[in-house]
């Protein structure tokens, strides 16, 4: 169905009514906020899958959509705080791609949140700055590769990592969380840090701790010494570069003074945790989708580490459930639209799940639908965003999709894998919940 925006440019933006800004709040922000914008509430995400708290934000913007077209509509978070509101992946195209100029990423909430832990990092900074931390980013973790050129020494510490998970699965014949989490964390730190950084818990509570005080933003205070503490460790793993580590990347890369080289590591550390989800989740699909583990094992003989269609699982699990749900961003300027004229200094939100999962527009919204990730496609009306896109998308996509699908191929080589069978209800591939939890999902092992 085509929906087509109503007004006309000169119009001032659609504002919602107070009944429309009270259903906003609590059905579209209020499960992101619950759950926790920068690090996870596991009970929080386990009561979101209770209340399919996702699928009430989706419907309400199709609702909105329905009443005022589908250009953006404007609500008022406090005083001084607008918020516009995208309903059109041609919209959502226009700012990914006019990024960082008019629509900057650095917008004022993402400021308060980051700034516990990366007050240099390139998601928080202004333009000049951006620049020279955005190309930092892109060299070290090498954006534009599909395989990245440590992948020897990152495919080398998943093997291990995966090896020594082995043994806890054939004793207690399931996978829970807890242990893959640890596995995960393992894996990441070694990834980023170097294999030293194996059992260097610290420097990941010291991270959580931090996010834990950005997910109420500016009302905690910042905790300074904390901060340094972990940014002085992130500096130490950067001189010691150890060889197939994307510190030795840092260390290599030719950065100047703005690049601020160990600011830009603690987004490398914690958007890795999103990936811990996206995978556990990706799991839940294999083992729901007949046939789909041996695809991917046949694979693995085939390909690796460059796994396609482990890759294009990941990405469902993505778009089923985006790990980043609001993308924002700040205009810098007054800005014209099909239908209204914005302000300078509106925030702009592109709620993810909205865009993956809206049926009037996706076929395949609510089924997994792992092809689309494999055609060709047109990119100009793509309405699938789990990377964010234009000039600001994640350069640690590669990164991620590479360490996740060898994550996956590693575990399908020796073990079968099961929905627990005590297992509230199975996945049904048709229809798929509005959230899935990761904290609660459970997995019957069998070895092969
Ligand atoms: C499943 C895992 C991940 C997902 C879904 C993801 C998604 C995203 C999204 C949506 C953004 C844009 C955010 C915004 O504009 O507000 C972003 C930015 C970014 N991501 Fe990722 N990311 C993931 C993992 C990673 C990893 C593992 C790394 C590094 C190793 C990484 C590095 C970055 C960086 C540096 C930025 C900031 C880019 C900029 O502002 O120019 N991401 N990511």
């Amino acid at each position: 169905m085509r929906h087509t925006p109503q007004g006309n440019p000169q119009n001032p933006v659609p504002q919602l009514t107070a009944m429309e800004h009270a259903r906003v709040i609590s059905r579209v922000l209020g499960s992101p906020i619950l759950k926790g914008p920068i690090i996870r509430r596991p009970k929080a995400v386990n009561l979101a899958e209770r209340l399919n708290l996702d699928s009430a934000g989706v419907d309400e913007l199709k609702q909105l959509r329905a009443k005022y077209g589908s250009g953006p509509v404007q609500l008022q978070l406090f005083p001084g705080r607008r918020v516009a509101i995208l309903l059109d992946p041609d919209d959502v195209h226009r700012v990914l791609n006019d990024t960082p100029d008019p629509f900057s990423p650095a917008s004022m909430e993402k400021r308060g949140a980051l700034n516990h832990f990366q007050p240099s990092g390139v998601l928080v900074s202004n333009p000049q700055q951006r620049q020279q931390r955005r190309s930092f980013n892109e060299a070290a973790l090498e954006a534009g590769q599909t395989v990245h050129s440590h992948a020897e020494t990152m495919t080398r510490a998943i093997r291990e990592e995966v090896d020594a998970l082995r043994g806890h699965l054939d004793f207690t014949e399931t996978l829970a969380w807890e242990a893959f989490s640890q596995m995960w964390w393992r894996i990441v730190r070694r990834i980023t840090l170097g294999d030293s950084a194996r059992d260097d818990t610290q420097v990941t509570n010291d991270l959580n701790d931090l996010r834990a005080r950005g997910n109420l933003s500016y009302l905690m205070p910042k905790k300074r010494t904390q901060r340094r503490r972990f940014l002085t460790t992130l500096r130490r793993y950067v001189e010691q570069a150890e060889p197939g580590s994307l510190a030795a990347m840092a260390a290599s890369v030719p950065a100047t003074d703005k690049a601020v080289t160990e600011q830009q590591m603690p987004q490398w550390l914690f958007a890795f945790d999103a990936a811990s989800w996206a995978a556990f989740r990706a799991l839940s699909l294999l083992t729901a989708a007949p046939g789909t583990a041996a695809i991917a094992r046949d694979e693995a003989e085939t390909s690796f580490p460059d796994l396609p269609q482990l890759r294009a699982v990941m990405l469902e699990s993505l778009r089923l459930w985006p790990t980043t749900p609001m993308i924002l961003r700040e205009a810098r300027e007054t800005t014209v639209w099909r239908n209204c004229t914005l302000d300078a200094g509106t925030s702009v939100l592109i709620f993810a799940p909205f865009f993956h999962r809206d049926d009037e527009t996706l076929p395949e919204a609510h089924r997994f639908a792992p092809e689309l990730w494999l055609q060709d496609r047109d990119d100009t009306n793509w309405p699938l965003v789990p990377f964010s896109g234009g000039p600001g998308f994640c350069p640690g996509r590669n990164v991620v999709l590479l360490t996740a699908s060898v994550v996956l191929a590693e575990m399908l080589q020796h073990h079968d894998f099961a929905a627990d069978p005590t297992a509230a209800e199975p996945l049904d591939l048709q229809n798929l919940p509005g959230t899935l939890s990761p904290f609660s999902s459970r997995f019957a092992v069998h070895r092969r």
